[in-house]
């Protein structure tokens, strides 16, 4: 999680990355957050490429790292998923 405790979602923008489907996710993702006012939940932030661009399009979440997520809904389940369970852990404290 970031230091200012929003969910860091991390996409590579490299050029390979970005054509097999960060391109997409970046604005559906951007799209989601708006829509659900999370701005002051979620942090997108863009890097350069990881030399891992045979496995892209790559995208962090949180401490997680995925790679070949190609489809925006699948990338939108795992940041949801991933506020639920930092809702769930702060009900348990
Ligand atoms: S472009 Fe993403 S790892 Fe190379």
């Amino acid at each position: 999680m970031a230091e200012n405790n929003k969910l860091k979602v991390e996409l590579c923008m490299g050029s390979s990355c970005f054509a097999r489907g960060n391109s997409g996710i970046l604005s559906d993702l951007e799209g989601f957050i708006s829509e659900n006012g999370l701005e002051d939940r979620v942090e997108l932030e863009g890097h350069l490429c990881l030399g891992k661009c045979n496995s892209g399009p790559h995208i962090t979440i949180g401490d997680k790292e995925f790679s070949g997520i190609s489809d925006s809904s699948c990338a939108i389940d795992l940041v949801r998923k991933a506020l639920e369970e930092i809702d769930a852990e702060s009900n348990l404290h």
